[in-house]
């Protein structure tokens, strides 16, 4: 049974990690408390003395399991983090050398693509554009410069793991390295008004060479 769409980026599978331990030992500690909840209440109710219904839970002893799930808690949250620290300061917090740098643009209710034009740098007048379509070459690292043209928007790249805000009047420059070809989708995770559901592009992931051709179509238009 496949819970995930194919991982096609990177740091998509150290992001799986994360989640199927963080889901493995909320799962574990889930079974252990609701049986602790129900076999008392099943098994015992009828037997339990007077003073046994009646536990206050004053003093270390009467206690001690409480301290005990507390301490196991906190255990596993730091365990957590120790895990997950340095996974997101590689994908959340660090920006490797670029090979390619575009805007990801977000508006009501579509997604504009700009690349650098034939001088390489983007930002300058001969800048090039795509609507709903992303073009990448495949095992590059590309930053997105995300930005909104009017309202909160999102862009979710699910074979990526990637999700971020595109937050009108602020650039976010994010990386993404994709590791397989083919298409995939982008979508929009922000409900941005009645168009939302539209707000769907593709991204093309293409050999370097293939990709080399397709930008010099884009040049051509
Ligand atoms: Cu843009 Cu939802």
């Amino acid at each position: 049974m496949k819970f995930f769409p194919e991982n096609a980026s990177s740091y998509g599978s150290d992001v799986d990690f994360i989640f199927w331990l963080i889901t493995g030992v909320i799962t574990v500690a889930s079974i252990i408390v609701i049986f602790l909840i129900l076999y008392p209440i099943l098994t015992k109710n009828k037997t339990r003395t007077r003073e046994e219904r009646y536990k206050k839970g004053i003093g270390f002893k009467e206690l001690k399991l409480i301290y005990l799930g507390i301490f196991l808690l906190a255990v596993a949250d730091f365990y957590f983090l120790y895990q997950e620290g340095p996974i997101w300061s590689s994908i959340e917090e660090s920006l490797p050398e670029k090979d390619l740098h575009v805007i990801v643009m977000g508006r009501q209710w579509l997604w504009e693509f700009t690349y650098p034009g034939p001088d390489g740098k983007l930002y300058t007048d001969d800048d090039v554009k795509s609507i709903n379509q992303l073009y990448i070459p495949v095992n590059k690292t590309v930053h997105m410069d995300i930005q909104s043209y009017d309202v909160l928007h999102s862009v979710f790249i699910p074979n990526a793991r990637f999700k971020q805000d595109a937050l009108p009047g602020r650039n976010i420059t994010r990386w993404v390295k994709m590791t397989k070809t083919g298409k995939f989708p982008l979508t929009c995770a922000e409900i941005c008004g009645i168009g939302h559901a539209n707000m769907k592009a593709t991204i093309t992931v293409l050999s370097e060479k293939d990709f080399e051709k397709q930008l010099a179509k884009l040049y051509k238009k």
